[in-house]
């Protein structure tokens, strides 16, 4: 326990002790400078144990620093370009392969483990040790003040004097392991902006009434292609929906959501590729079979068994169907336009979009307008699309930083 009569000193301390603040003070303390990393959490990088299913997808090949705005949203997209450039999804593989961690490519350019997250927890403690980084947790900050040549904080385990503060807490997803509103709080007691929080990477949900139709197909898992907005804000993923209880998860919904706004509608395409209304006409002229089996070749059965309850005119043999109906479920189907009530909230969120305002900070280093104060990793107001991107700026981030320290 350090004397409170005299302060223990370091150049830096890195609070946060997740994915961006283990690596930031690994790499700083390589760099030669006495670092302390604290958290006020009982273990160390629960959200990496968890991410990925639990094998960490790391980060991704196909992240190009030089268009971040393609995979990375926020106020200022190009904000990350630099931090991307200067340490890249190859940088990081290479450590992962120094480290002997196996790992595997899924769909578009996602890297994880083979083991198990643990790989990744334990090669970023690793590092940090090899950089002689002073590691307090759980350790709780109470204070932090600027005393003119750097910065003097009050913590469950004494006082404590540095040259300069990282905070690294994350955002505001999943508050029971630990996520808290710290870096927030830091950035407003300094005067500095904030881009105002909301949860991503999250489910969405419908009313209660309207989603009793579809809610008997909870768990069913489809390939759709979803967009939202209109013109230039239009986005569009093709990824895999999963219908919830209530509402709509899945690669697809996650990455939507992110763009999301209130009150906007969604647009989804329960048969991509499949051109339904030629196919529907086809049916008609060989097939007495049932609508719904119809359906079935290009949507799974319980889609289609659920879907043309909605309409007495396609609950009959296709060959019996009028050519307006059968127009009209294929146009539902290839367009299916809903509104979102809300989201799953930050329980269930991947990320939080906004925070820190970029505006405030140096792109070259994660300084802020503060002297010595610098913001890494989630709790700016960056945030990377679904499949690993979040890491990536966790780690590029916290190695600019690192640098600066
Ligand atoms: P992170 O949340 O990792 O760390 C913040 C640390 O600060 C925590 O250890 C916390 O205890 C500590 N802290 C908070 N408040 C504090 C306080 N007041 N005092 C002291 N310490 C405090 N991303 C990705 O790229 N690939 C993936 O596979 C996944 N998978 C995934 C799954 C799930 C379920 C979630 C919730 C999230 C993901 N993510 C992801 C997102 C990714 O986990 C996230 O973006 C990074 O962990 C962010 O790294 P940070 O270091 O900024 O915050």
């Amino acid at each position: 326990m350090p004397d409170a009569a005299s302060p223990d000193s370091f150049d830096a301390v890195v609070i946060g002790a997740g994915a961006a603040g283990l690596f930031c003070a690994g790499v700083a303390g390589q760099l030669g400078a006495r670092v302390l990393l604290v958290d006020h959490a009982e273990k160390v990088a629960e959200k990496i144990r968890i991410s990925g299913g639990g094998r960490c997808n790391f980060t991704n090949r196909d992240l190009d620093p030089r268009a971040p705005h393609k995979h990375f949203l926020g106020a200022n997209p190009q904000f990350c370009r630099s931090a991307l450039a200067r340490y890249t999804p190859a940088d990081f593989i290479a450590l992962a392969t120094r480290h002997g961690i196996p790992f595997h490519e899924k769909h578009k350019g996602q890297l994880f483990g083979d083991r198990s997250s643990d790989d990744f927890i334990r090669m970023l403690l690793a590092e940090c040790g090899a950089g002689g980084v002073t590691h307090w947790q759980p350790c709780a900050v109470h204070d932090i003040a600027a005393t003119g040549d750097g910065y003097a904080l009050q913590t469950s385990r004494g006082p404590v004097q540095a040259g300069a503060v990282v905070i690294a807490t994350g955002g505001l997803s999943i508050p029971k392991i630990g996520a808290t509103d710290f870096g927030y709080r830091v950035a407003q007691k300094f005067g500095l902006r904030l881009a105002p929080p909301r949860p991503a990477l999250v489910p969405l949900t419908f009313d209660g009434e309207d989603w009793a139709p579809f809610a008997q197909l909870a768990g069913l898992a489809l390939p759709v292609r979803i967009e939202v907005g209109e013109k230039k804000e239009r986005m569009a993923f093709d990824e895999d929906l999963l219908f919830t209880h209530r509402g709509l998860s899945g690669p697809a919904v996650l990455q939507i959501s992110s763009y999301w706004r209130e009150g906007q509608p969604l647009r989804i395409d329960l048969a991509p590729g499949v051109g339904l209304a030629d196919a529907l006409a086809q049916a008609k002229l060989r097939s007495r079979k049932l609508l719904a089996n119809e359906l079935a070749q290009w949507v799974p059965a319980r889609l289609a068994d659920a879907w043309v309850q909605q309409d007495a005119a396609w609950q009959r043999p296709v060959n019996e169907a009028g050519d307006k109906a059968l127009q009209h479920l294929a146009q539902r189907l290839a367009r299916w336009e809903l509104v979102p009530t809300g989201t799953e909230g930050y329980r269930k969120a991947e990320v939080t979009a906004g925070g820190v305002d970029t505006r405030e900070l140096s792109s070259q280093t994660m300084e802020s307008r503060q002297p010595g104060l610098y913001f890494i990793g989630e709790v700016v107001d960056v945030t990377g699309w679904l499949g690993g991107y979040n890491f990536q700026w966790a780690w590029a981030s916290g190695y600019a930083c690192a640098q600066a320290l």
